[in-house]
């Protein structure tokens, strides 16, 4: 008797909006035929889709959970193989983690947080806005930079718009990060490095930055602007050190076990790197950009299922 082995099913999760993927993801199709394995796109909140069939799930494109985290965590926890887990992405969701990077000593942007139940007046909001540069106010909960905008601590009227934004979002019951604008954003650009397996593959850099005045509900990701990029053996050893971070507290202190990782870097007042996000998400991993970056990435889906 002879046993046809079939061939392993892959889901590749995206959104609504892309049911075909984001361009950048959708040569996987292709790249995991060739590996023998049976891969197609699957909108993560279609109902009609039965998640359990597929011996592995790998998120991708889901860029409309911003708004919907709790339904999107759900929806996680309820997809058997999902690559990156779903304690991964309870964890990665919510930017409080940067508090873990920072009091294990990674360096990260400095972040004061506006809590929602403290039901803040504006004069509170105020006297927290920094007193010098521009200056950011996000959510705890984004993706592409939506909800996010960008202010000068010196000008009255962009101070109120700040405040207002701010406001807004904490009555939402959204918690609010403040930063100081890095300049670094808007010359050398965001510096992403990708970790395949917990192994770099490779980086690019993304030149779409925020503007003053602001338009807070919309999002960067249509502006990205990336190009291949060498990074330095210090912003490795950060984004290294970053995913540590993140494999001690979700996976067991094994980065190996996250299928995908993106560590984005700026550059500090002091010239070193400094992360602004560590993306064990959804993240654009800018394949495109690195020759062997869409091998590396269908080898290591195909090896885990
Ligand atoms: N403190 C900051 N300084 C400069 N630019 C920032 C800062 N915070 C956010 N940005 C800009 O906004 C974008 C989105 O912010 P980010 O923290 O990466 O959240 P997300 O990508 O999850 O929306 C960044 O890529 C960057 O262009
Ligand atoms: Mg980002």
């Amino acid at each position: 008797m002879t046993t046809e082995k079939t061939a392993p099913r892959v889901a590749l999760a995206t959104c609504s909006v892309l049911p075909d993927l984001d361009p950048d993801d959708a040569p996987l199709v292709q790249a995991l035929a060739d590996r023998g394995v049976d891969a197609r796109a699957a909108v993560w909140d279609d109902p009609e889709i039965d998640w359990a069939s597929f011996d592995a799930v790998v998120v991708r494109s889901t860029w409309d959970y911003a708004v919907r985290r709790d339904e999107f965590v759900t929806w996680a926890q309820g997809v058997p193989r999902l690559l990156n887990a779903a304690s991964v992405l309870r964890w990665n969701t919510d930017k409080g983690y940067l508090r873990e990077l920072e009091a294990a000593d990674v360096p990260v942007i400095p972040t004061l947080w506006l809590d929602p139940e403290r039901n803040l007046s504006s004069r509170a909001i105020h006297t927290r806005l920094p007193a010098h540069g521009d200056f950011v106010i996000k959510p705890v909960v984004s993706a592409g930079a939506r909800d996010t905008g960008r202010y000068q601590s010196g000008e009255a009227y962009s101070r109120g718009r700040a405040i207002q934004h701010a406001k807004n979002l904490l009555v939402s019951g959204r918690e609010v990060m403040v930063q100081p604008y890095v300049t670094s954003v808007d010359t050398t650009g965001e510096v992403r490095l990708v970790l395949i397996d917990g192994e770099l593959s490779h980086a690019t850099r993304n030149k779409a930055h925020l503007t003053v005045p602001h338009h807070p509900t919309r999002g960067l990701y249509p502006d990205e602007q990336l190009s291949a990029f060498e990074p330095s053996a210090e912003q490795v050893e950060v984004a290294r050190r970053a995913l540590q971070v993140a494999a001690d507290a979700v996976a067991g202190g094994d980065p190996a076990s996250f299928l995908y990782a993106r560590v984005d870097l700026v550059t500090g007042d002091e010239g070193t790197p400094v992360v602004i996000e560590v993306e064990l998400t959804e993240p654009s991993l800018g394949m495109a950009h690195a020759p062997g970056a869409l091998d590396r990435f269908a080898d290591a889906i195909a090896a885990r299922v």
